[in-house]
């Protein structure tokens, strides 16, 4: 199972609060730490940990950050030939935790930003060995449509995971596989202003009228809903104690991946990612907080005895 993921790195700082800031707002920090992180760089982590064999495309900076996410990267098994140094630093996220586990991100892309299409086209060949590319919206649009547009040519299927929320050109809908936006990122997709149980289905209809193949919404701890075509269903989530909501949309969407790579049922492959997922809210930080294989067949495991 190849998986190619193009996107962030970033250094994550993160902040533990008792709340999330208020508008103009001093507020203490109970614990602080700096950890691995980028939408990018989590799938890709995820999914090594899950028994994936990964290649990731990104960009970092030439200082001390980019040096150790490269190699927090390649202790994970991942081949990291294809990220490059830019003469920007390393991008960085300001991530704030409340006691809920609940977050709220700043992102500076920094280097990501130097991540530009003419770099992706010089891993073609890999691309189009994988049995899935997966893409974030942390480094520039136009790479992403680009990266899109050569898999779709290529053959190779598309996860595209559309964080942070972002409008996307009409053109490309049809050419993504499966899209795997959280509420506020199908709201956006849609031009539905609040997205509730009840138009749900009409807000992610839209997203199969423009053409995406499969789309899973991520619903925090009201668990999923999937639909494609012919069928749409929630999916409950696992009831887990959560501290720290960091890259679980991250998590979610490289389970997906390795499920449906791994030929699992649809709702199978949808129970495996929702279990990632859930794993994940119950450590602190991104990558630190992701999952490995055993840990959510154990989980699994656990969850169908107690059933
Ligand atoms: O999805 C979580 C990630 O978002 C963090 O690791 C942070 O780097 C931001 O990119």
């Amino acid at each position: 199972m190849k998986f190619i993921v193009i996107g962030s790195i970033n250094m994550d700082f993160n902040f533990k609060v008792s709340h999330l800031p208020l508008k103009g707002e001093t507020l203490k920090v109970t614990a602080f730490k700096t950890t691995p992180g980028g939408k990018g760089a989590n799938q890709a982590v995820a999914l090594a940990r899950l028994g994936g064999k990964v290649m990731m495309i990104g960009a970092v900076g030439s200082d001390e950050a980019g040096i150790s996410l490269k190699k927090s990267l390649l202790q994970e098994g991942i081949d990291i030939k294809a990220i490059k140094d830019v003469d920007t630093p390393t991008g960085n996220a300001f991530i704030t935790v409340d006691e809920k586990g609940n977050n709220t991100i700043l992102v500076y892309p920094g280097a990501n930003g130097g991540l530009d299409s003419k770099w992706i086209y010089n891993f073609t060949d890999e691309i189009k060995e994988a049995s899935y590319i997966l893409l974030q919206l942390e480094i520039p649009l136009c790479t992403v449509i680009d990266a899109i547009e050569l898999s779709h040519k290529i053959g190779t299927r598309i996860i595209l995971n559309p964080a942070p929320a972002q409008k996307l050109p009409k053109e490309i809908f049809p050419q993504i596989n499966i899209l795997t936006p959280n509420e506020t990122e199908l709201a956006l997709l849609t031009g539905i202003d609040v997205i509730t149980e009840d138009n749900i289905v009409k807000a992610s209809n839209i997203l199969i009228e423009k053409g995406v193949h499969k789309v899973v919404v991520t619903l925090g701890e009201k668990g999923c809903f999937y639909i494609d075509r012919e069928n749409h269903h929630f999916v409950k989530s696992f009831k887990v104690d959560s501290v720290d909501s960091t890259a679980a949309g991250d998590a979610f969407t490289a389970g997906f991946a390795i499920a449906l790579a791994e030929k699992r049922s649809l709702n199978d492959a949808l129970k495996f990612a929702s279990a990632v997922g859930a794993l994940t809210v119950t450590k602190t930080g991104a990558q630190e907080s992701l999952p490995f294989r055993a840990d959510v067949e154990n989980f699994l495991r656990m969850v169908k005895n107690e059933e």
